[in-house]
């Protein structure tokens, strides 16, 4: 947009003003000595400074219109150039400007064209306003649907895995314990092969059932979140019969969404990497209020461990757990090391449902 300031409006009234008094002077002086029937020597009798004085006169009423002129067409330079320049900054965007109006006088056209423009900048703030809610709008069930599809894919991909692959998995391990039992193998090198084919169809199994578990994870929905662990660790139980589990949950007080959907991420991470990592035969969760104000979530497990400084780069459960807590105010504690079993601790701050939302 093109930016000028108006210059000539003074100019313009003052030399206007300048030709209107010049004129009425001219009128007014011709008309004097008409009616009165004088020469035009009168002008010249009377004379100040060397200079006819009725010509002082009209130089000093001349001088005066044109001031005024120039003054006026200041001031309408100036409110001109106010409008001017809110107009040119509503082009570039900046719809919070607004113009000053004075609200004892009354309005003359200027005036309400200010008011108008700021009128019209109110009314546009709250268009764009509207529209950028309706953007993120438009993201949220952009983003609504695409997790609905991802969702679904995964549900379908699940039920696959679950129908075909650990049904079978679990046949070769019927299999392979049948054939075990019986005589016939006799205790030579292919025994030991059958029981490493059993071994490695029930770590497959494991894997699958974790998998499963990512795959198709439970949610909160309209559970609390204690609920929902304890139905989470029964689903466990019954997926994984030789683990000995046990659980301690505190009555815990009314949480946000926010954070009750973290912890039972979390709870559910370190599950599934008891479940594909630990080889454990005795493991526990344990969820405790402490002083009021700090949540403390332990997954333990009595399992191989591992070595927590080397952490592979493809691995994303425990980084993610981090990241979890991070986002919650918590934080986490990683207490391994091979052949000594893994502990998994993490801190939160309590932040009541109400609290956030007053804030
Ligand atoms: N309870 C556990 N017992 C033994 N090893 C574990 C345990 N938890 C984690 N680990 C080791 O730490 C590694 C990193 O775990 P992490 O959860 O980050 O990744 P992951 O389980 O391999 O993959 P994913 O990204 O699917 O979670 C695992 O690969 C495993 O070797
Ligand atoms: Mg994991």
């Amino acid at each position: 947009m093109n930016h000028r300031p108006i210059a000539s409006i003074r100019w313009k009234l003052a030399a206007l003003c300048s030709i209107v008094t010049l004129l009425v002077f001219v009128l007014s002086t011709g008309t004097f000595l008409f009616v009165f029937d004088l020469s035009l020597r009168v002008i010249f009798l009377v004379e100040w400074l060397n200079f006819p004085v009725l010509l002082w006169i009209g130089v000093i009423v001349n001088l005066i219109g044109t001031s005024a002129g120039y003054i006026i067409g200041r001031n309408m330079k100036e409110r001109l150039e106010e409008l001017d320049d809110a107009v040119y900054k509503y082009g570039r965007g900046h719809f919070g400007h607004r113009l000053q109006i004075e609200v004892s006088s009354k309005l003359d056209e200027i005036g309400l064209t200010a008011l108008h423009l700021n009128e019209m900048a109110e009314q546009i703030e709250r268009q764009v306003a509207s529209l950028q809610k309706l953007s993120t709008k438009n993201v949220e069930l952009l983003e609504q649907s695409n997790r609905t599809v991802v969702l679904e894919e995964r549900q379908r991909i699940a039920r696959e895995l679950h129908d075909a692959v650990s049904q079978q998995l679990f046949a070769i391990a019927m299999m392979t314990a049948a054939i075990l039992e019986s005589d016939e193998l006799g205790e030579g090198k292919l025994r030991k092969r059958i029981a490493a084919v059993e071994k490695l169809a029930e770590t497959a199994q494991n894997e699958m059932r974790a998998l499963l578990m990512q795959l198709r994870p439970p949610t909160l929905a309209d559970k609390s979140l204690k609920e929902a662990i304890e139905q989470f660790l029964h689903e466990c139980v019954e997926k994984q019969h030789q683990l000995k589990l046990h659980w301690e949950l505190e009555q815990l007080p009314e949480l946000s969404k926010g954070i009750e959907d973290h912890l039972f991420r979390m709870v559910q991470e370190g599950m599934s990497n008891i479940l594909r990592h630990s080889e454990a035969t005795s493991a526990s969760v344990r969820l405790r209020v402490v002083d009021g104000r700090m949540l403390h979530l332990r997954v333990s497990d009595n399992g191989i461990g591992f070595e927590v400084s080397v952490i592979k780069n493809s691995s994303f459960g425990l980084k993610t757990l981090q990241e979890r807590a991070n986002e919650i105010g918590g934080v986490v504690d990683i207490i391994s090391a091979p052949g000594k079993g893994t502990q998994v601790d993490v801190k939160v701050p309590i932040v009541i449902k109400g609290e956030i939302e007053e804030s």
